[in-house]
């Protein structure tokens, strides 16, 4: 079956990628607006994207009333955000944090969750995750015509400090038998980690690197 994406009706395309591209992992982002108040949403058009700085991408959607997401409306407006990894133990409260609620409600109140403080930006971290990246914007790019109600904002983001649990980190890393973090499949869909194992990769050939 090959399926034209041109040929999908309104969210289709979008349904049929979120199926196609996982597990994705989940950006429990914090942000603040210009009055200091807190902001907590999952996002998981997330990744990892670069290493110098150490740099990572979310992708911020609109409202059904055409306004972007409090956290895209934030993070512009600030600069700054704070990506809380969500594991097994934390799932439900995420999907609270999920709803569609007015801007400035407190979803950490809501959830039963609590913050712990950043040192380099001003959204606070969930005290409750075992792991947060405080972040910089440093770029933005449109994905969809500019006023299109399925516009997204994709964000650039440089992470200037790692919040890691204790128990998790050990000689610069993190123990992956440890972290159980919660995947986003399609629809309404998780997975939680499978057995974890390792492979070597092949051994380089190209000639700078036997060099
Ligand atoms: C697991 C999960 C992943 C999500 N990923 C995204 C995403 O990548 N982009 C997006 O725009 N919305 C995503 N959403 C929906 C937002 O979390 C939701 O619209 C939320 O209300 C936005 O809150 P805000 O307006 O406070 O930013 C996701 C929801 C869930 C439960």
């Amino acid at each position: 079956m090959i399926i034209t994406a041109a040929d999908l009706p309104g969210r289709r395309a979008y349904r049929l990628l979120i199926d196609c591209v996982v597990p994705r992992p989940i950006a429990w982002i914090t942000t603040i607006d210009a009055e200091g108040r807190i902001n907590l949403a999952p996002f998981s058009f997330f990744q990892a994207v670069g290493a110098d700085p150490p740099s990572i991408i979310v992708s911020i959607g609109k409202h059904r009333d055409g306004a972007f997401k409090d956290t895209g409306v934030n993070a512009l407006a600030m600069n700054e955000l704070v990506v809380n990894v969500v594991t097994d133990e934390l799932a439900e409260a995420m999907n609270i944090t999920a709803g569609e609620h007015p801007f400035g409600l407190d979803e950490l109140r809501l959830a039963g969750l609590t913050t712990a403080p950043s040192q380099h930006v001003r959204p606070p971290c969930v005290a409750e995750s075992p792991i947060s990246l405080e972040c910089r914007v440093s770029q933005r790019v449109s994905i969809g015509r500019e006023g299109a109600e399925n516009q997204y904002l994709v964000l650039v983001c440089e992470v200037v400090a790692f919040h890691v649990r204790d128990d998790l980190y050990a000689n610069g890393r993190v123990d992956p038998h440890l972290l159980h973090p919660l995947g986003r499949l399609g629809g309404n869909a998780y997975s939680h980690p499978g057995e974890i194992f390792e492979m070597e990769r092949p051994a380089a050939t190209r000639p700078h690197d036997l060099a």
